[in-house]
């Protein structure tokens, strides 16, 4: 399948699981229906995000004896590219078998895949470094805020949040999944008491995407 009709597949299935009211099940019904077919996962590139890579190669962070954790970790890539970075890294997803689907590619892993859901994460969790890619953009607008909120509560005080995305314009209409995020919302992270310290806006292939870098003080 190629990925325009797996990206129209997954649409579909997100609005008839919208339409009856319910967010966020749809992600298990794909990752299900997939059986580990990754063709038919429109976001999974089977390697680590370049944007996450590419930073990681400029930051060089050293996560020996710190803690990272991976929101809605897909099938593991970008967790797997923290974890050779020495963190110990929790990596989540709502869906139960893309978490067993994790387990199953990468027997030997240090990560621990965990089946949860990100407006509901243990009271305990927080970390020195927390990565968001392509996950709140994924979840309607109507949760947008309560999404960000759950986000910037996993940073622990000294720790540091990676949101990689899509960015929207100021005026551009924002009518199909993924719904990009705007500055105003990026806003939000501020708001939940976190500094950015670094933003980048890059074009790829027609598509406007950022990398935002943010500090809970100490
Ligand atoms: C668009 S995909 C992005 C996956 C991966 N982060 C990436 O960059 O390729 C969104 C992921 O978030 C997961 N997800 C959606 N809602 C979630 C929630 N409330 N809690 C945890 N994971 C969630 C989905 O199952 C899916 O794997």
């Amino acid at each position: 399948m190629s990925e325009m009709d797996a990206r129209r597949r997954a649409g579909e299935l997100a609005r008839d699981y919208r339409e009856r009211g319910d967010e966020l099940n749809w992600f298990e019904a794909l990752y299900a229906g997939a059986n580990r077919d990754a063709g038919l996962i429109p976001w999974a590139d089977l390697s680590p995000n370049p944007l996450l890579a590419e930073w990681l190669e400029r930051d060089k962070p050293d996560g020996t004896g710190k803690r990272a954790v991976v929101i809605g970790c897909g099938l593991g890539d970008d967790a797997e590219a923290i974890a050779a970075r020495g963190y110990d890294v929790t990596a989540f997803d709502i869906s139960p078998s893309a978490i067993e689907w994790c387990n199953k590619r990468w027997p030997e892993t240090r990560v621990h895949y965990v089946a949860a859901d990100l407006f509901n994460t243990p009271d305990s969790w927080r970390f020195d470094f927390v990565l968001e890619s392509y996950t709140v953009q994924a979840l309607s607008l109507s949760l947008r805020s309560q999404a960000i909120a759950a986000v910037a509560r996993l940073v622990a005080p000294g720790g540091r949040l990676l949101v990689i995305g899509r960015l929207a314009e100021a005026d551009e209409p924002r009518e199909r999944m993924p719904w990009p995020l705007t500055r105003a919302e990026l806003a939000e992270f501020e708001s939940a008491g976190l500094r950015q310290y670094q933003f980048e806006v890059m074009m790829d292939a027609g598509t406007r995407r950022f990398r935002a870098l943010y500090e809970r003080p100490a």
